[in-house]
């Protein structure tokens, strides 16, 4: 199972006025960890007011920068976020998780490959990380980027983004969708739906898509998913990462617990995690593996609890689960038996979880 890691911020960078990206010193003897592909995210915790808070970011950084750097836009009810962006600074040490996460883009040197990225707001993180990588090890490909934001002074990496275009000039074209910032060209302005992207198919982006990666929030993932299926985009090239936490999911838990008409007979869990067993009873249908392991004591990895960032990953090896939401494991991986335990709820009589696997 992976495990947190003691790493020093060395750079605090304010991008924006309620943004800032965090640079982590990765010891030497610990690189080996903290290995990544473009897109992936890390986990980290720190004690904020004598509480423990997990959040995951995304790196923004290229694998081949040589650096690891994570963006956190302040959200006004974020406690991790608004320590980060008021009160961090260089040489604080955070604890950190190595790198996760499926929504990554692998690339080749011989591919010849047009790929457009969709991100709103600071979904803009890990497809940097993609942009930057894909454009330096493809020498032949392109990267048309559709980026939404309320404003050009919200746009994290705006100066960034403009040096990109320079370099690479010709294989990176930007599209920046304002919502409240009227813009010269009218297809600018407005928020990214479906309307908006197939007319920026229509008129501004060239038709010959042959991956496509989105990161935003759930309506937007939605609306562009839909419509680049009916412009003909296959649903296996087009890679999503949800960027908001969904509530609905915890909701709809609740409503569940209290429906008397649906079966909450405990029954009986075991969790294996780095070397130990903990056995517990749950009631059925009601409370996640992840949140019954921890009563009892075990130290289970997680961090958004919302089945977006896949932290809480583990094997079913017995029984059966049911997965609330599943935003982040990739279909063969569901195959293989691995579940998000903050989301799975046991429904077979007996239930055993292994996260070593
Ligand atoms: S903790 Fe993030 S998916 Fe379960």
């Amino acid at each position: 199972m992976a495990k947190y890691h003691q790493l020093t911020v060395n750079e605090v960078r304010r991008e924006t006025r309620d943004a800032v990206s965090l640079r982590l010193e990765v010891p030497d003897a610990e690189r080996e960890y903290f290995e990544f592909l473009p897109g992936q995210h890390l986990a980290m915790r720190a004690t904020i007011d004598g509480e423990s808070v997990t959040r995951t970011y995304s790196i923004c950084t290229a694998p081949r920068d040589g650096e690891i750097r994570v963006a956190v836009k302040r959200d006004p009810q974020g406690v991790f976020s608004t320590f980060a962006n008021e009160r961090l600074k260089a040489g604080d040490v955070l604890e950190v998780m190595p790198p996760e996460g499926s929504f990554v883009l692998r690339f080749s040197p011989d591919n010849r490959k047009h790929y457009l990225a969709v991100a709103a707001g600071s979904g803009i993180t890990p497809i940097m990380s993609m942009i930057r990588e894909g454009l330096a090890a493809e020498p032949r490909s392109s990267f048309t980027l559709v980026y939404g934001n309320r404003s050009a002074q919200n746009m994290i990496f705006r100066e960034q983004l403009e040096d990109i275009k320079n370099e690479y000039m010709g294989r990176f074209t930007m599209v920046p969708v304002m919502s409240r910032e009227q813009t010269d060209i009218g297809l600018f302005h407005g928020h990214i739906d479906g309307d908006k992207c197939r007319e920026l198919l229509q008129h501004w982006i060239r038709d010959d898509v042959d991956e496509c990666v989105i990161c935003g929030p759930e309506p937007m993932i939605q609306a562009v998913s839909e419509t680049l299926r009916e412009a003909g985009v296959p649903r296996d090239r087009i890679h999503y990462e949800l960027f908001t936490a969904p509530g609905e999911a915890l909701e709809r838990r609740r409503q569940r617990a209290q429906d008397t008409s649906i079966d909450h007979s405990m029954v009986q869990v075991e969790v294996r995690v780095d070397g130990q067993r903990y056995e517990f009873e749950l009631a059925r249908n009601t409370e996640s593996v992840l949140d019954g392991g921890m009563s009892v004591g075990a130290e289970l990895p997680h961090s958004c609890k919302s089945g977006v960032c896949s932290t809480c990953r583990a094997r079913l090896v017995e029984g059966e689960v049911e997965m609330d939401v599943n935003y982040a494991l990739e279909d063969y991986e569901v195959e293989a038996g691995y579940i998000l335990t903050c989301q799975s709820l046991p429904v077979s009589s007996r239930v055993v979880v292994d996260y070593d696997q």
